[in-house]
């Protein structure tokens, strides 16, 4: 016979190799409070629905209580053997009290227990998420407010398109997160659905009460089809995808700091204290942080497709390969985390170099818009004034001039309508304050995006307080 808690059946036992490749047990004991206080509850529901005894589920609670102690001391001896957290428990509680230990799993398979687990255990990082993007983007909206009248170069194809504000850049991340954080509300809602009770997969023959285990467990709903419940893996390919689509935004941002931060650009500079040296060029610095947020995008993309790849082709309902949800969503949520907070720092040490990015809209064609625009606002039609200013630009590049150094003599050859405001028209401050179209980059348009961010974040803030307040906590 097996030593295993399953081993009745079994002649021998397992195969040490085998016995290895199974467990899961490495990965899956960061989930041992979960797996507590999931235990706790279904003791408590059997003691409610008269399917154990009062003292037998006090001795349970106690148990397990001693051996969450253990386990925070750093004194519990997880084994490979008992495969998984799961039984790693249930073993230590049964060694410990006794026969009671071996009524906790009436009713209860593994299957629904890990599937409550890694319910609980999302929902709870969701909401450690949520508030990682809060602080960034609270830094996003001080780097903005601090950097109000810097103007640099917008661009389009990375080459020089039209004047914008710095701070309309920065502002345009922080929409994104807004999503992103919308998007991990949907993760949460999704999470918050309490599986256990339905058994291995078809329910169970005992009276239990599957209400009452989610109200202690401050879950929203439960799942009403067993087979759904323990199959379900949506929650874990929606986190893995909000997580991506995070990861792609920070990304995108780390390129832009990273060119940035070049020679070429020298738009910004970041804090010494976030930046590493060469082993052999002494004068490097290099943006690794940026580098490596990039970089590290691509692995939870990874966890994503191989998530979906699990999962596409399984029959209802659990099959072994649903332990393979574990080690990517958990990687993927350290990844995140990590990213978002590191990016906070990076953005709150950052020096904005304003004179670069002023001398950097002066010296190109990014106020031809303006030149064209001017033209129609005195009568002409657009088509015809973009080839006006087409040609301006043409001339200003074979006498290698800027706009702003031509004469109102060599602009009235082009165009009768040119008049003295044309310099002031074309200055970059200028374009920036005329774009000022809902959503433009227009200093009362910044304004105005700040303002509502103030309140997006108070929104999300509150949001925040009240989904950590839900979570459970022995
Ligand atoms: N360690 C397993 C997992 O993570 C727990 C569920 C095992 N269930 C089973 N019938 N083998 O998926």
């Amino acid at each position: 016979m097996s030593e295993k808690l399953w081993g009745g059946r079994f002649s021998k036992s397992t195969d040490e190799m085998i016995n290895e490749f199974q467990a899961s047990i490495d990965f899956d004991k960061r989930m041992y409070h979960e797996d507590i206080a999931g235990s706790i509850a279904h003791a408590t529901m059997l003691e409610k629905c008269g399917i154990i005894s009062g003292e037998d589920k006090d001795a349970i609670v106690k148990g397990l209580r001693d051996i969450l102690g253990q386990i925070e001391a750093g004194k519990f001896d997880f084994s490979v053997d008992l495969e998984d957290i799961h039984m790693n428990i249930e073993k230590r509680l049964t060694d410990a009290i006794g026969e009671a230990g071996g009524r906790l799993h009436t009713a209860r398979s593994r299957n629904d227990q890990v599937a409550l687990d890694t319910h609980m255990y999302v929902r709870r990082q969701v909401t450690e998420v949520e508030s990682l993007i809060i602080d960034l983007q609270q830094a996003l909206v001080e780097t903005a407010e601090k950097h109000r009248e810097v103007i640099m170069p917008g661009y389009t194809h990375l080459q020089r398109a039209q004047p914008i504000l710095f701070a309309h850049h920065l502002m345009a991340y922080f929409a994104m997160l807004v999503r992103d954080f919308a998007r991990f509300q949907g993760v949460y809602e999704r999470a918050d659905i309490m599986p256990l009770g339905a058994g291995a997969l078809a329910g169970t023959t005992f009276p239990i009460d599957r209400e009452f285990v989610a109200q202690q467990l401050n879950f929203e709903s439960i799942y009403h089809n067993s087979l759904d419940a323990v199959s379900d893996r949506d929650y874990i390919m929606e986190f893995l995808s909000a997580a991506s689509i995070l990861m792609v935004h920070l990304s995108r941002l780390s390129e832009e700091t990273i060119l940035w931060c070049s020679r070429e650009f020298s738009f910004v500079e970041l804090d010494d204290a976030h930046c590493t040296g060469s082993s052999m060029m002494p004068q490097k610095k290099n943006p690794d942080v940026s580098e490596l947020v990039r970089g590290k995008t691509g692995r939870v993309i990874g966890h994503l497709m191989a998530m979906l790849v699990a999962v596409k082709g399984l029959p209802l309902a659990y099959n072994k390969d649903l332990q393979e949800d574990k080690e990517g969503i958990f990687d993927a949520i350290d990844t995140v985390k990590f990213s978002l907070a590191v990016y906070a720092q990076l953005i709150r040490g950052m020096k904005v170099r304003e004179e670069v990015t002023r001398k950097a809209v002066e010296e190109d064609f990014s106020n031809a818009t303006d030149l064209a625009d001017y033209l129609v606002k005195k009568g002409m039609p657009f088509r015809q004034a973009h080839a006006v200013a087409g040609r301006a630009v043409h001339e200003c590049i074979e006498k290698g001039i800027w706009l702003k150094d031509m004469t109102l003599e060599d602009f009235k050859k082009l165009s009768p309508l040119f008049e003295d405001d044309i310099k002031e028209a074309i200055r970059p401050e200028t374009c920036v304050r005329n774009r000022n179209s809902l959503g433009g980059t227009s200093y009362e348009q910044v304004n105005q995006q700040l303002e509502s961010a103030r309140q997006l974040l108070a929104a999300e803030e509150k949001y925040y307080a009240e989904s950590a307040s839900r979570q459970v906590n022995l």
